[in-house]
């Protein structure tokens, strides 16, 4: 892990390689702000950019990356399939306008944003579908629960190779990590940061005191020595710099295991079983 850095890819299970650390752009509206936050990023060594269809900004990260004038192939571009968008036939038609919002000709990881019953399985046929035609090169699940998983292995062909969840010190998931480890799932952590509300708990200020770091690297690097994949969101130069600054210290085990007893298994957003049940995850009741 010592010789990890902000570039360091992970093996996906159908072959391909991920950057482990993104940067995420939920929230992000003003487009000159996304696009220099994506230009930020990406000189500071991000490689990741995390869009979803319900963000409303593809068209900014696609513009950004077109500024950048990167080799596609070093770039990993995320999206997501909203959950009104799916359907085969609401997948093929809206992911059509994703990758023109985004100037691009595939995208690296399409994920379904929230497990929905309404075409369960339909919308990962269309995933398997896209993967087959090159228009996807990785295809994965957000806020699919272990049942979730298991229900879906009963019909797909192929099985997500990522799945992106709410994780932090407050949601440690540990179960659903080994769940996901053992099915050869990687699991990405959104809200690695538990968008910003955790910083001034004391275990993980005593723990950055020790490492002369800030607490948002301490969870950062946290989730990298779980194996994690993350993606912090931030639009300060400053912060998005810090954020990837974290592959120069090491947590003990014994400040791993203080970390993992901070877990109140308290969520942010949704229940996922909530939005499966329901079908959407907005508006929130
Ligand atoms: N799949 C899903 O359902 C789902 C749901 C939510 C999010 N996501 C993805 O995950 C990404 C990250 O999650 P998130 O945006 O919800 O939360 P997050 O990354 O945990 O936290 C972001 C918040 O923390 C602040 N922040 C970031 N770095 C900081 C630092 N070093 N010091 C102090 N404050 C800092 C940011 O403020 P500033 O921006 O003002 O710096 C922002 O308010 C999203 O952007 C999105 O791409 C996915």
């Amino acid at each position: 892990m010592s010789n990890f850095n902000i570039g360091t890819r992970v093996k996906l299970a159908d072959g391909n390689e991920m950057p482990i650390q993104g940067l995420g752009v939920y929230k992000m509206t003003d487009e000159q702000q996304l696009i220099n936050s994506v230009k930020t990023a990406y000189n500071t060594g991000y490689r990741l950019f995390d869009t979803a269809q319900m963000y409303k900004n593809e068209a900014a990260v696609g513009q950004a990356l077109k500024e950048l004038g990167a080799d596609r192939k070093e770039i990993f571009v995320t999206t997501k399939i909203d959950e009104e968008n799916q359907g085969y036939d609401g997948v093929m038609k809206s992911f059509e306008e994703s990758l023109k919002k985004l100037q691009l000709d595939y995208v690296d990881l399409l994920l379904v944003h929230w497990p929905i019953h309404q075409h369960f399985f339909e919308t990962w046929r269309a995933f398997e579908q896209l993967k087959a035609e090159g228009l996807v090169k990785s295809i994965g699940t957000s806020n699919y629960g272990m049942l979730h998983l298991e229900y879906l292995k009963t019909k797909a062909n192929e099985m997500p190779v990522v799945d992106q969840i709410e994780n932090h010190p407050y949601l440690s998931q540990e179960s659903m990590l080994e769940f996901n480890r053992e099915n050869n799932i990687v699991t990405q952590a959104w809200a690695p940061l538990g968008r910003g509300r955790i910083f001034d708990d004391p275990t993980l200020v005593q723990i950055a005191n020790a490492h002369q770091k800030s607490t948002a690297q301490v969870i950062l690097r946290w989730h990298l020595q779980r194996g994690n994949s993350f993606i912090p969101k931030s639009v300060h130069e400053n912060r998005i710099v810090e954020n990837g600054s974290i592959y120069d210290f090491e947590l003990t085990d014994e400040e791993m295991s203080l970390i993992a007893g901070m877990n109140k298994n308290t969520r942010i957003s949704q229940e996922p079983e909530m939005v499966y049940e329901i079908g959407h995850q907005y508006p929130h009741g």
